[in-house]
């Protein structure tokens, strides 16, 4: 998923997009680039790394002009290298162009345009667009009738900014997002409110198959047939500003420690969702929860919560496994979709296959603005701000809290939850990080670890895994607790580390006995437990808490332990290697 952005106003333009563009990094990070038109000329810089290390060598700021388009690039269609980071000119130069999304028959739009005498420097699928938009315009000599035609003949999800020589700038949007931010005298052409919310929070959300042109910051919103549409400039809530560092190293760091505030703010915007939701529950006659990563691992603990405190079964679907077995959704049913960013492709498409059977969705999602919202019947709103780190963390623990939420409703609230009391013991594992910072200096040069954890546990273990994949690059993998013997044992050995994940609930003893069974074959232990053991080679304590409430307090020390080992392995734990903050892709 890329970050595109466009901007035409008073100011230098390069500056301003050099900034967007950090902000907006999280959506993908292999290169970055960016054009500005200055005396009817477009210039234009870009290479390989992230935005403040090809600005440090190249000066992308200081690209002349005050209109300019820039793109920070995840790679799909050719590899990562300086000629295929965007931005992409036509062959008159007269045209730069940035895309986030896929063109799907660019293949056969490259040949008929070499065939016509274009040449190609790239092996993107972006750059036909912009050869494209050069062929339409010398046809039509009209921005708006080149954008027409030019969206007539590309197929495919995709959101692109080009920019004339005459300093006109324009952007088309068919499915990926494209949001218009209107300044006093200054307007942005941007895939996330980010790359312009400290200029503006007046902000105009492009339909899909709608398309705007600018003359300097006048502007005009048509669909694709050429026809004026109505829209409405919304207010940016104030919480996007807050996608900020601050003190932290890190976004990741940042939103760790933002859980004792984001567990007490999970869902409190839409309490009538959550009541609604419960009673949809209450009366459907099949129940799916679908979500992809993260938002896959909170679809199994609320199977399990929903079974044991609400007598609820549920079916969990992979989202990007539906489209395999879509029968396994039965019509008329309700289909529960958990995704923080609420654009991952594959969480839409197991959407699409079940509202085709009329089923009714309930969305479990963090950005409001989303895709996901306007798919769904009812949203409940994750309301943890904006989530910049790659790697899911604050919104993991939201999901949990709006879960419990929904089983505290179908429980006719016979489970009462003391959030406030439980923020405080969550305050009291961040407190002290030093233990948890030591234990990562022991993983800095293992290549296995492995998590075990029974029952409701055993969600968290495959959350775990994920966070130490995602931030330190060392193969992780959860384990069912009672799985050990029937294979996983074999890998058991001096070699490796393994978390056993044994809260003193109704499978402690059963898991301590598997830690004893590995300790005898040389693995190290890390015991996360309220009560500690001689297996455990080391104890990360959490509190004495009710069952439910166990999943979040064993997260959030693997949360640290993955970081501070992800600070040990030098990798970057904001933007981890191929991966991207949300997959609009399949
Ligand atoms: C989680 O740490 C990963 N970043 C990833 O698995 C993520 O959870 C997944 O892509 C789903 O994203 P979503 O919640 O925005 O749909």
């Amino acid at each position: 998923m890329c970050s595109i952005i466009g901007y035409s106003g008073k100011e230098m333009a390069a500056p301003i997009i050099v900034k967007g563009l950090k902000r907006m990094e999280y959506r993908g990070y292999d290169s970055v680039g960016v054009a500005t038109e200055s005396d009817n000329q477009i210039e234009l810089k870009k290479g390989i790394g992230k935005v403040n290390e090809v600005n440090l060598k190249i000066q992308l700021d200081t690209l002349p002009g005050k209109v300019g388009i820039g793109h920070t690039r995840w790679a799909t269609h050719g590899k990562v290298t300086d000629v295929n980071a965007h931005p992409h000119s036509s062959n008159s130069g007269k045209i730069a162009i940035v895309h986030n999304g896929i063109i799907e028959n660019f293949e056969e739009l490259k040949k008929q345009l070499e065939n016509e005498g274009y040449s190609f420097k790239s092996e993107t699928d972006s750059e036909i667009i912009a050869n494209l938009l050069q062929k339409n315009y010398e046809l039509t000599k009209n921005v708006r009738e080149t954008i027409m035609k030019t969206v007539s003949e590309i197929k495919g999800h995709y959101a692109f900014v080009a920019m004339f020589e005459n300093g006109q700038l324009a952007a088309a949007r068919f499915h990926e997002p494209l949001i218009i931010g209107v300044g006093q005298d200054n307007i942005f052409l941007s895939s996330d409110v980010l790359g312009f919310v400290e200029y503006t929070d007046n902000a105009i959300y492009m339909k899909s198959r709608n398309f705007i042109i600018l003359d300097k910051w006048k502007f005009q919103i048509l669909d694709f047939e050429g026809k004026d549409v109505k829209y409405e400039i919304t207010k940016i809530s104030k919480e996007f500003g807050d996608a900020y560092k601050g003190d932290y190293a890190h976004f990741t760091l940042k939103e760790i420690y933002e859980q004792p505030d984001t567990i007490l703010r999970a869902g409190e915007k839409t309490v009538d969702a959550i009541t609604k939701t419960a009673d949809y529950i209450k009366h459907a006659k099949n129940i799916y929860i679908t979500g992809s990563g993260t938002s896959y691992n909170s679809a199994l603990i609320a199977k399990q919560i929903l079974s044991k405190y609400a007598k609820i079964k549920v079916e969990t679907i992979i989202s990007s496994e539906l489209q395999f077995s879509p029968d396994i959704i039965e019509e008329n049913s309700i289909l529960i979709a958990i995704s923080q960013s609420g654009e991952s492709a594959d969480v839409l498409d197991a959407v699409r296959i079940a509202k085709k059977v009329n089923c009714k969705i309930i969305s479990i999602v963090n950005l409001l603005t989303s895709s996901l919202v306007r798919k769904s019947d009812v949203v409940i709103g994750m309301n943890c701000g904006p989530e910049i780190g790659v790697a899911a963390t604050k919104s993991f623990t939201s999901q949990l809290v709006v879960l419990y939420k929904i089983v505290q409703k179908l429980s006719n609230n016979n489970i009462t939850i003391n959030f406030e009391n439980f923020a405080k013991s969550i305050l009291k594992i961040l407190e002290n990080p030093t233990k948890i910072q030591q234990i990562a200096k022991e993983l800095k040069d293992i290549s296995d670890i492995y998590i075990l954890g029974r029952g409701i546990n055993y969600p968290v273990a495959m959350e775990a895994a994920l966070k130490l994949k995602e931030l330190t690059y060392i193969h992780a993998e959860g384990i069912p607790g009672g799985e050990l013997k029937h294979g996983p044992l074999a890998l058991m050995d001096s070699n490796v580390f393994v978390i056993i994940i044994n809260p003193n609930d109704s499978t402690y003893s059963d898991t301590l006995t598997s830690a004893r069974e590995i300790k005898v074959r040389g693995a190290k232990i890390i015991g996360i437990s309220d009560i500690e053991s001689d297996v455990y080679d080391y104890w990360i304590e959490i509190p004495k808490l009710d069952e439910i409430l166990y999943p979040i307090s064993e997260i959030i020390p693997i949360q640290l332990l993955s970081y501070y080992a992800a600070l040990e392995k030098n990798t970057d734990p904001d933007y981890p290697r191929n991966l991207a903050k949300s997959v609009t892709v399949k």
